[in-house]
C-alpha cells in the first residue's frame, strides 16, 4: 500500500515538475492605458432589443474592438499597440472579453497576448486571464486587472486602465 502510495507521489510529482519550473519565468508587469471609442475604434456588429438597465450597450450585443493602447492616460500618448477582438455584453453590467493585447511598438514589437473572460463593470477593480501569447509572450499565462478611468456617458468613450502580469515561457 505504502510502496503503491510512494509511486503515486513520484507520478505526479513527475507530472507537475514541469508546471513548477515554470514559476522560474521572469514576470513581465506592464502598466497601460485602452481607449474605447464607439464607432471609431470600436463597432457594434450585432445588437439585440433587451436593454441593460445602465449600459450602453444592449444584451446580447458583440462589439468587435480595434482599440488603441497608449502608455499614458492621454490619446496623444506614446502607442504601445491594439487590443484587436471582439467583447460580448451579458445580461447584467459585465461584458466577457475574447481579444488579443497587440504590442506594435516598444519592446514587445510584434508579440501578443490573448485574454478571455468576464469583466463586472461595476467593480473598481477586475481581474480577465491571459490564455496565451505569441512571438516573447508564446505559451504565456497571467492575468490583467481593469480599472474604469474614464467614461463619456454622452457618446460612450470610456478609457481603462490596466495591470498586465504576464509569464512568458522560457522554452
Ligand atoms: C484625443 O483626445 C482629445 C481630447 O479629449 C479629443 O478631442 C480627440 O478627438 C482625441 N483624438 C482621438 C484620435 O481620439
Ligand atoms: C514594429 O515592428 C514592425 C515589424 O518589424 C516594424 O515595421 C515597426 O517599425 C516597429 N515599430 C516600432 C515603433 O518600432
Ligand atoms: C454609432 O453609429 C450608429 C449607426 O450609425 C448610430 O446609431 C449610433 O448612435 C452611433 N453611436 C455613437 C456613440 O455615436
Amino acid at each position: 500500500m505504502a510502496f503503491h502510495t510512494r509511486i503515486l507521489l513520484s507520478l505526479l510529482f513527475l507530472s507537475l515538475s514541469p508546471l513548477l519550473t515554470s514559476c522560474d519565468k521572469d514576470l513581465v508587469h506592464l502598466h497601460f492605458y485602452v481607449h474605447l471609442l464607439p464607432n471609431r475604434t470600436e463597432v457594434l456588429v450585432a445588437k439585440s432589443d433587451i436593454p441593460v438597465p445602465g449600459s450602453f450597450y444592449n444584451f446580447g450585443s458583440i462589439v468587435v474592438l480595434d482599440n488603441l493602447i497608449t502608455e499614458g492616460p492621454e490619446n496623444t500618448s506614446y502607442p504601445l499597440g491594439k487590443t484587436q477582438g471582439v467583447m460580448s455584453v451579458m445580461n447584467s453590467l459585465t461584458v466577457v472579453w475574447a481579444a488579443n493585447i497587440v504590442f506594435t511598438s516598444g519592446q514587445y514589437n510584434g508579440s501578443s497576448l490573448a485574454i478571455l473572460g468576464p469583466d463586472d463593470i461595476t467593480q473598481p477593480i477586475r481581474e480577465v486571464a491571459i490564455v496565451g501569447g505569441s512571438g516573447y509572450f508564446r505559451m504565456a499565462q497571467g492575468y490583467i486587472t481593469i480599472k474604469t478611468y474614464s467614461v463619456n456617458l454622452n457618446n460612450g468613450d470610456a478609457e481603462i486602465e490596466v495591470d498586465l502580469y504576464a509569464y512568458p515561457a522560457k522554452y
